[in-house]
C-alpha cells in the first residue's frame, strides 16, 4: 500500500516560515490518517477521503480556504478518476459546497459524469448538499487588497491499495481573480488521470497544465512501458518552451511513488506506512 498527497506550491517568498511548518504538520497527519484508512478501504474509497480531510483543511486552496474569483464569488473544481474502472468523474466550478470532492463521487455512478457551474450546483443539492461557505477571512481580505498569496494551491491524491488498484482524486479553488467561467485543469484528464498502470495529479497554473496534457501524458507514457522517472522528465522537459508551472504527483503499479515539480516548492507527503517523505 503506497499514497502520496500534493496541497499546491509552497511560495517562499509570500508566505512565513510558520506557515511552511504548519503546511508540513498538516500534511504529515493527513498522510497518515490516510493511510491508516487505506489499511481498511479500497484506492477509491481513499482519495476521496484524503481529498477530503485536504478541503477541510483551510490551509490549503480546495474546499474551506478557496480562492476567489474576479467578481468576488468562489467556484471550485475537483474529480476522481478509478484506475481500474477507467471512470472520471468531476465538478467544474461547483459553487457553495463544503466538500466538492464529495460530489464528484457521488456523479462516479450515472451517466453524465462530470457536470459544471449551476448545474454541478443544482445536482449537489439534489443529493443533498446543505448551502455551505467555504469562504475564509483571509481570502477575503487577499481579494480585497488585489493581491493573493496562495495562487498556486490545489490538492491533490494517489492511492495503490492492497489488491494492487490505484486511484486518484483532485480537488481546487482555482487560481484566485480568475475570469468567470475560467475552467481549471483538476477536473480534466491533463490534470487528474488514472488507469491500472500509473496513477497522477497536477498542481499549478492550470492554463499550463492543459497545453503540457500533463497527467495523461506521464499515464499514457508509463502504460507504453517507460519508467516512471523517464515519464516525468520528457513530459516536464516538454514544459519548458512555454515556462510551464506544474507539480505532479504519481504512483505506479509497481509501488514506485514519484513526484515532481517545475518550479519550487511543491507541498507533498507520501507515506508507506514506514516511511515518510516530506517536503522541505
Ligand atoms: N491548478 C488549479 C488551477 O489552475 O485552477
Amino acid at each position: 500500500m503506497k499514497i502520496i498527497i500534493h496541497g499546491g506550491f509552497f511560495s517562499e517568498s509570500s508566505t512565513c516560515d510558520q506557515t511552511k511548518i504548519d503546511k508540513q504538520q498538516s500534511m504529515e497527519r493527513i498522510v497518515k490518517e490516510a493511510y491508516q484508512y487505506l489499511e481498511t478501504h479500497t484506492a477509491l474509497e481513499t482519495v476521496v477521503f484524503a481529498n477530503s480531510l485536504l478541503e477541510n483543511d483551510p490551509l490549503f486552496n480546495a474546499g474551506i480556504g478557496s480562492q476567489i474569483q474576479s467578481d468576488g464569488e468562489i467556484r471550485m473544481s475537483a474529480s476522481i478518476m478509478d484506475g481500474v474502472s477507467k471512470k472520471m468523474s468531476g465538478v467544474i466550478n461547483i459553487e457553495k459546497v463544503k466538500n466538492p470532492i464529495l460530489v464528484a463521487e457521488k456523479l462516479l455512478t450515472v451517466d453524465d459524469r462530470i457536470l459544471s457551474g449551476n448545474g454541478a450546483t443544482q445536482y449537489a443539492r439534489e443529493q443533498g448538499f446543505p448551502e455551505f461557505s467555504t469562504e475564509i477571512p483571509q481570502r477575503r481580505a487577499e481579494y480585497e487588497e488585489k493581491k493573493n498569496a496562495n495562487r498556486q494551491g490545489t490538492v491533490g491524491c494517489v492511492a495503490l491499495d492492497k489488491e494492487g488498484k490505484i486511484a486518484v482524486a483532485t480537488s481546487t479553488g482555482g487560481k484566485g481573480f480568475e475570469l468567470v467561467g475560467r475552467v481549471s485543469d483538476s477536473a480534466t484528464v491533463a490534470g487528474n488521470y488514472c488507469n491500472e498502470f500509473c496513477g497522477v495529479s497536477c498542481t499549478g497554473v492550470g492554463e499550463d497544465i492543459v497545453s503540457g496534457a500533463v497527467a495523461a501524458k506521464i499515464v499514457t507514457r508509463v502504460t507504453d512501458g517507460q519508467p516512471i522517472q523517464e515519464a516525468f522528465a520528457k513530459t516536464f522537459k516538454e514544459l519548458l518552451p512555454f515556462d510551464g508551472f506544474c507539480g505532479a504527483i504519481a504512483i505506479d503499479s509497481f509501488g514506485n511513488i514519484f513526484h515532481q515539480d517545475s518550479h519550487p516548492k511543491m507541498v507533498f507527503a507520501s507515506y508507506d506506512g514506514i516511511n515518510l517523505d516530506i517536503f522541505n
